[in-house]
């Protein structure tokens, strides 16, 4: 499919659902579960908000402290200073992941900062094409500085490993533990050993 067949496609399935009134919608009123659209209240069945905590009386109290601390913005560069409240957020993520942490104010700004500064061009990126925009726009960032990426179709696991088994010859490959599974090669180990290195782990050199 061209690009402005795919553009074309997309922008047909959204007049549709504009015209049934389904998305592109305003709430004129929210509260917890319930929005107020159009002077109906509704439930809202599509929430991103995977905590749930947005009506929290906690949050809120802690939001309105920071704004009259900070202002309804702290604009600045995290290059030369941050708002304070990042860093005991850091620290308390820190604690419970027990990892290297950096809080940024969405995902996608989080995966644009991350991705390209710890994917280098000696690796091969596979990218299932029903990832999700922010990744895929990260991805394209580190295309254009030479490394190499690729989509396979959704869910498609045998795609998955018939281009990993490809090119894996080609790209930094650095097993976690014995397990040497990959394609028709099978080896001695435990599946805890086996799901252990289909996970990415990141190896900070330097701080
Ligand atoms: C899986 C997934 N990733 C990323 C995002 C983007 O999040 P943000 O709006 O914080 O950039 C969303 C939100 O729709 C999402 O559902």
């Amino acid at each position: 499919m061209l690009r402005n067949e795919v553009i074309s496609a997309i922008d047909s399935i959204i007049r549709e659902g504009k015209h049934r009134g389904i998305i592109h919608l305003n709430a004129s009123e929210i509260g917890g579960s319930r929005l107020m659209v159009r002077g109906r209240t509704s439930i809202n069945f599509g929430s991103c908000s995977y905590l749930g905590l947005e009506f929290d009386e906690r949050l809120i109290r802690g939001s309105q402290q920071a704004v009259r601390s900070f202002g309804t913005q702290f604009s600045a560069s995290r290059a030369y200073i941050s708002c304070g409240l990042y860093e005991e957020l850091e620290e308390i993520f820190r604690t419970i992941f027990n990892g290297h942490l950096m809080i940024a104010p969405t995902t996608t700004l989080g995966h644009i900062a991350t991705v390209p500064v710890i994917v280098s061009e000696r690796v091969a990126v596979i990218v299932d094409h029903q990832e999700h925009a922010s990744v895929q726009g990260a991805v394209d960032l580190i295309k254009t500085k030479g490394t190499h990426v690729e989509l396979v179709r959704h869910n498609r696991l045998d795609m998955l490993e018939e281009r990993i088994s490809a090119l894996q010859g080609s790209y930094e490959k650095k097993l976690v533990n014995d397990c040497e599974c990959e394609g028709e090669v099978v080896s001695d180990c435990s599946e805890e050993e086996h799901q252990r290195n289909r996970r990415t782990e990141f190896t900070i050199l330097k701080m």
